[in-house]
């Protein structure tokens, strides 16, 4: 198991967190610490969880018991800085690509210049420039996606978490965006919480990827990953990067079984 930050340096730190709906526990405790400008990728079969752990983070719902923290405050009174991108970025309809991106930098009082400087930048950052004055429904699924990335990093977060973003995208734009996103990270490092159903995503983009599994589900693993050359596609191709998707890939299988008993009929797990 990969050896967490330091209390001391963590940014989100959770605590024995457990998950319940009702009657229905979703997570046994789950402790984790992910440090400043941290990748953490959390993968695991449909249904353990990993949206309702994200929504955590977020403060969007209490831990039944654990806490989580963010910079040292609970997460729910957490001040500005977690941004949460969902697999439908939600952008709005009526705003064009500028004035999208430009939003939340607005909300913080940014001076109307500034802000829009900044949104340009943003823009050209996800290889949308010269789509400042397009609405969303004049643009593909995948540059809807960009920008309500642009959008999430507009809000200068402290913390990016980002449930399944990609997943409705057809393969060739899906990893047109993986390779952008790396070059982002790169350029912006955030901390970030990426949850996915593709191993192989998980351990292109992960410092480390957490295997979550089981019902009641726990974490059966904690992988370092940080592949050296992950910005060239030739990754996808290298020993190191095979042999660790097999590796995940066993981890996350182990339950299929598991999983069709308790009805979750689809299962998908793969890249
Ligand atoms: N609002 C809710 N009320 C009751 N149960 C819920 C609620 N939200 C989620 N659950 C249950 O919690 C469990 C975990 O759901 P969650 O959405 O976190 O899974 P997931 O790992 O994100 O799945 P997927 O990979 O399919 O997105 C599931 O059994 C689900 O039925
Ligand atoms: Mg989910």
């Amino acid at each position: 198991m990969a050896a967490d930050p330091t209390s001391a340096g963590a940014i989100v730190e959770l605590d024995a967190v457990t998950m319940r709906f009702g009657q229905h526990t979703v997570t046994e405790p789950i402790s984790l610490r992910i440090g400043a400008g941290e990748v953490v990728c959390i993968v695991g079969p449909s249904g353990c969880g990993k949206t309702t752990l994200l929504r955590a983070i977020a403060g969007l719902m209490r831990p039944s018991n654990g806490s989580v923290q963010i910079d040292g405050h609970d997460a729910a009174n957490a001040p500005d800085g977690v941004a949460m991108v969902f697999q439908h970025f939600g952008l709005f309809p009526w705003k064009s690509v500028q004035a999208n991106v430009a939003y939340p930098l607005r909300l913080r009082g940014v001076p109307k210049q500034a802000a829009s400087q900044r949104a340009g930048e943003l823009i050209a950052l996800m290889g949308l420039g010269g789509f400042e004055h397009s609405y969303p429904h004049q643009l593909s699924g995948g540059m809807q996606q960009r920008t309500g990335l642009a959008r999430a990093l507009a809000a200068d977060p402290r913390v990016l978490l980002m449930d399944e973003p990609f997943g409705a995208l057809d393969a060739q734009t899906r990893e047109v965006l993986q390779f952008e996103l790396l070059r982002t990270w790169r350029e912006q490092p955030v901390t970030t919480v990426f949850v996915t159903h593709s191993i192989d995503e998980a351990v292109l983009f992960g410092d480390r990827v957490v295997v979550l599994n089981g019902c009641p589900s726990a974490v059966v693993e904690v992988i370092d990953v940080k592949l050296p050359n992950r910005h060239d596609r030739d990754v996808l191709r290298s020993a190191q990067f095979i042999d660790l998707r097999e590796h995940v890939w066993s981890l996350v299988m182990a339950d299929a079984h598991g999983a069709q008993a308790r009805g979750v009929r689809d299962h998908p797990v793969g890249a």
